[in-house]
């Protein structure tokens, strides 16, 4: 495994490397030149040159300041997400407890072993909670008072990701109790006094609105102690998450979420105009379009508040999020037709993103539970398999598929955490290998010219050659 790793970062390293050379020399004397020659000049002549140079004369510092260009902010065009005019295909995980972890130093070193872990399987990309209202290790103690010791982990978890070239989409509440929540939120607006009877007076109540947004700004406005950049201008961040799968039971019509969402998105673009946004739904379809019902996994799915094409028609909101859960929505014991579905849910939704939203659609939580009956580890590798050959079935034609998040990665010695659906790389050769092979494959589909290329895209070709040539 370790071999694995050394080789497969040093790929990609060195791959950026050489196309950030590419970049330069073909701003603006190169282009007149004749095109192909210059590029096979480059290729032929470079390996040496230029891993010496760096080695001798600067060491790897120049290679990490070379990478630094490069390090800027996600953005979106039409269907696809883009970083310096190339598509950013997304091959990605989730490890929610980050936060809680760097607080303290005795598991402080259990961040950065899952970034290490998952950077050797070229996953870019890790979705984690920015909140913890109330609870252990809170952030948000109460309203507006923050755990400045909790604040620097969160500094610490945005800084580390960047050493490992992992993006983050940071959530920032959460629909359920776990780390506080609207329930939570409730608590203390009952505590002062305001006549609260459900968990979703959350989304509809003033003073608990103004409350979300005072946390919001405050997360956004944050100074890392570590970096000295402040959140809301930090390349690092991929996206903001309005809140973990919002759900608002009490209002079927979908009204009461929708009209949370329209404020709460547009309030963290006002704060933030950089960095993307998206809701955290589920994916449910909703009332709004009764012809695509047939997609949901159960009849439940269209009365839990939700709107999946409603929602993310939002202003502010600039990608949608779909989860994929097929044992704990169609029936826990492992079965064919959890792939059936998961193939229909997700193609459902990437022509949905294409046809009517206009946006990237990202599968932002999927796995299986070990828990489940008849669960085995090949099955669990024929549903990430499933996942990324429909996803690259809509790469290859330029589509809205965005990209995915594994739910979820731990490192090893924190199975106490693990409510059955952890993946860890170590003891799991046969995932890491399809994880590594896909990351591989939408790490070519990033070189790939983009609308803007300079090179055309007969060069770039030679480019994707390199890429898979064997180091
Ligand atoms: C609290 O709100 C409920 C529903 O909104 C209402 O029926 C009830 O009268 C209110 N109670 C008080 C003390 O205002
Ligand atoms: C952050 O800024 C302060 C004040 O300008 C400076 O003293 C400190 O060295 C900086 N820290 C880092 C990590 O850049
Ligand atoms: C794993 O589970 C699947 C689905 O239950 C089953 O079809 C398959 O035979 C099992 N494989 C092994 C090696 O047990
Ligand atoms: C691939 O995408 C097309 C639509 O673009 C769809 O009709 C087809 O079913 C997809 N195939 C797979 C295997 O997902």
């Amino acid at each position: 495994m370790d071999t694995h790793k050394t080789i497969f970062g040093f790929k990609i390293i060195f791959s950026v490397a050489i196309l950030v050379v590419f970049m330069e020399n073909s701003s603006s004397t190169v282009l007149g030149v004749s095109g192909d020659e210059n590029l096979e000049l480059m290729v032929g002549g470079s390996d040496n040159q230029y891993l010496s140079h760096s080695s001798v004369n600067h060491g790897i510092y120049e290679l990490g300041d070379m990478e630094d260009d490069t390090w800027t902010m996600v953005q979106k065009n039409g269907n696809q997400f883009v970083v310096n005019d190339q598509p950013f295909y997304v091959n990605g995980f989730n490890t929610y407890w980050l936060m809680a972890f760097a607080v303290d130093q005795s598991t402080r070193g259990k961040v950065t072993e899952v970034f290490q872990q998952a950077s050797s399987v070229g996953l870019t990309v890790c979705r984690t909670w920015a909140f913890n209202d109330g609870q252990w290790r809170a952030l948000q103690k109460s309203p507006s008072v923050y755990d400045e010791e909790v604040f620097k982990g969160l500094d610490f978890v945005v800084s580390e990701a960047k050493k490992f070239k992992i993006r983050l989409i940071l959530s920032l509440t959460n629909n359920w109790d776990a780390y506080g929540g609207k329930a939570q939120y409730v608590k203390w607006g009952k505590a002062a006094g305001l006549n609260l009877t459900s968990d979703d007076d959350f989304f509809s109540h003033p003073t608990l609105r103004s409350y979300y947004k005072a946390y919001v700004k405050t997360v956004l406005n944050r100074v890392s102690t570590l970096t000295n950049i402040t959140y809301k201008d930090d390349p690092t961040i991929f996206a903001w998450e309005l809140m973990n799968e919002p759900r608002c039971v009490s209002d079927s019509t979908g009204d009461k979420l929708q009209a949370w969402i329209e404020e709460m998105a547009v309030y963290v673009k006002s704060i933030d105009p950089k960095h993307l946004v998206e809701i955290g739904l589920e994916g449910f379809y909703g009332p709004s379009t009764p012809n695509r019902v047939q997609f949901n996994p159960n009849k439940y799915a269209q009365q839990v508040g939700t709107d999946f094409i409603r929602n993310h028609q939002v202003l502010g909101v600039d990608f949608a999020s779909v989860h994929i859960y097929a044992d704990s929505w169609i029936g826990q014991s492992i079965s064919d037709v959890h792939i059936k579905f998961i193939e229909s849910w997700m193609q459902a939704h990437i022509e949905d993103a294409e046809n009517f939203l206009g946006m990237p659609v990202v599968f932002a939580e999927f796995g299986v539970s070990a828990k489940d009956p008849g669960y085995n580890s090949s099955f669990r590798d024929t549903l990430i398999r499933t996942v990324y050959k429909t996803l690259l079935n809509s790469t290859k034609k330029g589509g809205s598929g965005g990209g995915s998040l594994l739910w979820q990665l731990f490192p090893e010695g924190t199975d106490y955490m693990d409510d059955g659906y952890a993946i860890v790389l170590s003891k799991s050769p046969s995932t890491s290998d399809i994880i590594s092979l896909h990351s591989t494959k939408i790490t070519t589909f990033n070189a790939r010219c983009s609308w803007k290329c300079r090179w055309g895209c007969k060069k770039k070709h030679l480019v994707e050659m390199f890429l898979h040539h064997d180091l």
